[in-house]
């Protein structure tokens, strides 16, 4: 149940991330005017798999989670891993681990990716933390304009303050870490990127969009001020 719970949320991330030119997105995918898909945080795979199943090739879509076993059960459960094998589309890696040790490092993917899918992953981080990932996605990236991050998070309603936050349920303790969490509001989350731009030296069109949904959001965030945020952000 918990894992058919994940594939109708995930879709419905794509989906609502459609409002943002996702289409556009697979499409470019699927020409070839983009060859390269990395979801960061990717855990069970859904999305990559919704990709392929829209008609991306299979040689375009990479995935990364910190939890091997969320990789595996991903290739258990859609019988492929054949397809999408371990440390050559899907790895085991700590995002924030920069070391060349590291499996993704390994693969060499700095500065190749067409466009990063970030869906419920951010916000597992504290706010100095999400800088460090969002730089490591920018390491990730193309330098060209038009390349683009997308996905889903939880967050808090406008003007209710971006916040610190413990994170509540299973994810609250990943890797025996105990976590918190920095919750945006639409302008913090702007203004994050703001600041990535800054750091890096360049300069990105943010779009972010609230949407206030009674589901399982309410499991792990403050119930009233609550809000999904979706996002996409490309590279001016
Ligand atoms: C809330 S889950 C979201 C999974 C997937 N994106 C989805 O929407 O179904 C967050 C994912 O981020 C992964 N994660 C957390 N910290 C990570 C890190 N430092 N490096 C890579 N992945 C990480 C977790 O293992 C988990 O699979």
């Amino acid at each position: 149940m918990m894992i058919l719970n994940s594939l109708a949320i995930a879709i419905d991330v794509l989906h609502s991330a459609g409002i943002f030119r996702t289409k556009g997105i697979v499409d470019n995918l699927k020409s070839g005017t983009w060859t390269r898909y990395l979801e960061v945080g990717c855990g069970l795979g859904q999305d990559i798999r919704k990709l392929i199943q829209d008609g991306v090739p299979k040689t375009s879509v990479l995935g990364t989670d910190l939890l091997p076993g969320l990789l595996e059960s991903g290739q258990e459960l859609f019988q492929d891993a054949g397809a999408l094998p371990l440390g050559q589309s899907l790895f085991a890696a700590d995002f924030l681990d920069t070391s060349n040790d590291n499996v993704l490092s390994k693969a060499s993917l700095d500065g190749t990716v067409d466009v990063i899918h970030a869906t419920m992953f951010l916000h597992c981080f504290d706010r100095p933390t999400q800088l460090l990932a969002c730089k490591r996605i920018l390491t990730l990236l193309k330098s060209n304009p038009g390349v683009m991050i997308v996905g889903k998070q939880g967050g808090v309603a406008k003007g209710a303050g971006a916040r610190e936050h413990p994170v509540k349920g299973p994810m609250g303790q990943v890797g025996g870490v105990v976590r918190t969490n920095f919750l945006h509001d639409v302008d913090s989350f702007k203004a994050l990127w703001d600041e990535v731009g800054q750091a890096t030296g360049t300069r990105w069109d943010v779009q972010v969009r609230e949407e206030e949904v009674m589901d399982r959001g309410y499991l792990y965030f403050d119930e009233e001020e609550h809000r999904w945020l979706s996002f996409a952000i490309t590279m001016l």
